[in-house]
């Protein structure tokens, strides 16, 4: 059962003296941290925390680390390039550090989870001077506050815990679009990922506090929720009440207002009938179903520890396409896993063909240290599975494209969401999350509006509001 900790009767004490240290320190002015984010949905999440615990302790944000007094780096393990993005940025910080010695470097999130990393860190960049990992989130006013009483450097990894924190505080990155974590962990272990081993076991919130959230949320007048999650259909196990992740939608999708409703990510081993049946009879709920298959071969499927098959996943998607009008369905596929041969690959290519998905997150495999993929013979050449990765993306881009054009025509109702880099273009979202590239006023920035599609390209549309 997953305990519920609540942030404020711990971390008030410590966001006080922190307040108090660096009005000392910055010399009345406000103390500024810059933050940097690496990788999912999730870390986005947990970087907007930091971001509430730090407002709270007097901090403003900077877009630039040059003259920041804290630097926090908030890191993604998931594959390695996105590992010497972090490596490299970080290296480039010590040149900072020595024109502003007091600024605090720190490093936080999955990476500082595996051991030989947060070793890496602490041998190679002596100016880094608070290490935490995802299990510490809650107790960083703690940590930053013994970093900068003491000087010394603290590395805290590694205590997996089991607790949910309720009640930290937030600082939204946008006005209008919010994420809202309903889990956290994962207990799937699909042998490439590392993101069991860093984010600990899986555990959910109460639907209290998640449609609490959603409430302020909505009155608040954001109108892009998305629900995060490693495995969101399997949302409820472990809490004492008796909750599907169905259920859940029903109860935020019952709440009244003007607003979209998103959630990722499924897993096709449970994402069920039911499911997708509350998608189709929802008010809220994007016509939008982002399920991962990874690979089309049922025994890469196997080595890969995904507990189903192709013909399972083409099921449950015939499934939806049938019941959701307009249906817009991604996905993510690992080129390269393994002992993946020219055959296993075939299969992929037939599978997105078969589907014909609106978009793609393709990549190619990358070996993390600790999982059991790493230890699989991989008698496949780095050459090989480029090549691969570009066919994939060729077969893809058609496919979008054939679809794209299709929408050519329509009417779509879209949430204009920012300027885009071409002059007097808006970019808009479909509920299938489509962006449309639209010629209109910028004082619709935030607000739903119905667009006819006049043209298409390979991943985005054009359109004029109606
Ligand atoms: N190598 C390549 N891609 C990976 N993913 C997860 N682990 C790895 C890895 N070791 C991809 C999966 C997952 C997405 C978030 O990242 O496709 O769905
Ligand atoms: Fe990784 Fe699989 Fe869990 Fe997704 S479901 S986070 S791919 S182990």
């Amino acid at each position: 059962m997953s305990e519920i900790n609540t942030f404020a009767t711990q971390q008030n004490e410590y966001i006080e003296l922190v307040a108090q240290i660096m009005q000392i320190r910055a010399m009345g002015e406000k103390p500024l941290a810059y933050v940097r984010t690496y990788g999912c949905q999730q870390n986005v999440a947990d970087s907007e925390n930091i971001k509430g615990m730090l407002a709270l302790m007097g901090y403003s944000f900077t877009d630039t680390p040059e003259n920041a007094d804290f630097i926090l780096f908030n890191t993604c393990a998931v594959r390695e390039h996105a590992e010497d993005r972090v490596f490299g940025n970080v290296g480039a910080i010590k040149s900072i550090k020595k024109k502003h010695p007091s600024a605090l470097v720190a490093l936080c999130g999955c990476m500082m989870e595996q051991k030989h990393i947060a070793q890496r860190i602490y041998e190679s960049f002596p100016f880094v001077g608070l290490v935490f990992g995802t299990h510490c989130l809650h107790e960083f006013p703690r940590l930053l506050y013994q970093s900068l009483l003491s000087g010394k450097r603290q590395f805290v990894t590694g205590n997996d815990d089991l607790l949910v924190h309720e009640g930290l505080p937030k600082r939204r990155d946008g006005a209008f679009k919010g994420w809202l974590p309903i889990m956290y962990g994962c207990d799937n272990f699909c042998s490439y990922c590392i993101v069991p081993y860093v984010r600990g076991r899986e555990r959910s919130r109460s639907s209290a506090a998640i449609l609490k959230e959603a409430h302020e949320l909505i009155e608040n007048g954001c109108k892009d929720i998305t629900l995060l999650g490693q495995n969101v259909n399997s949302y409820g196990k472990g809490l004492d009440e008796n909750i599907s992740f169905s259920e859940l939608l029903r109860r935020i999708d019952a709440i009244d207002g003007d607003y979209t409703l998103r959630f990722m990510t499924s897993h096709p081993k449970d994402c069920t009938r039911e499911l997708i049946d509350t998608i189709a009879s929802s008010r809220h709920i994007s016509k939008h179903l982002h399920l991962p298959f990874q690979s089309g071969s049922n025994r890469i499927l196997k080595l890969m520890n995904r507990r189903y098959t192709r013909e399972k996943y083409l099921e449950i998607v015939n499934y939806a396409k049938e019941k959701i009008d307009g249906l817009s369905l991604t996905s993510d596929i690992i080129v390269g896993f393994p002992g993946e041969t020219e055959e296993d690959f075939s299969q992929t290519l037939s599978l997105i063909e078969e589907v014909g998905f609106t978009s793609l997150f393709t990549f190619i495999y990358s070996k993390r240290v600790g999982t059991p993929a790493a230890e699989m013979l991989d008698p496949i050449s780095d050459e090989e599975k480029s090549e691969r990765f570009q066919r994939l993306l060729k077969v893809q881009e058609k496919i979008a494209a054939e679809r794209c054009a299709s929408m050519v025509g329509t009417r779509q109702r879209v949430l204009f969401e920012e300027r885009a880099k071409k002059e007097g273009i808006i970019n808009a979202r479909t509920s299938g999350n489509i962006v449309v590239e639209v010629e209109a006023d910028e004082g619709l920035i935030g607000s739903f509006g119905t667009v006819e599609i006049t043209a298409s390209g390979n991943w985005v549309l054009r359109g004029r509001p109606v």
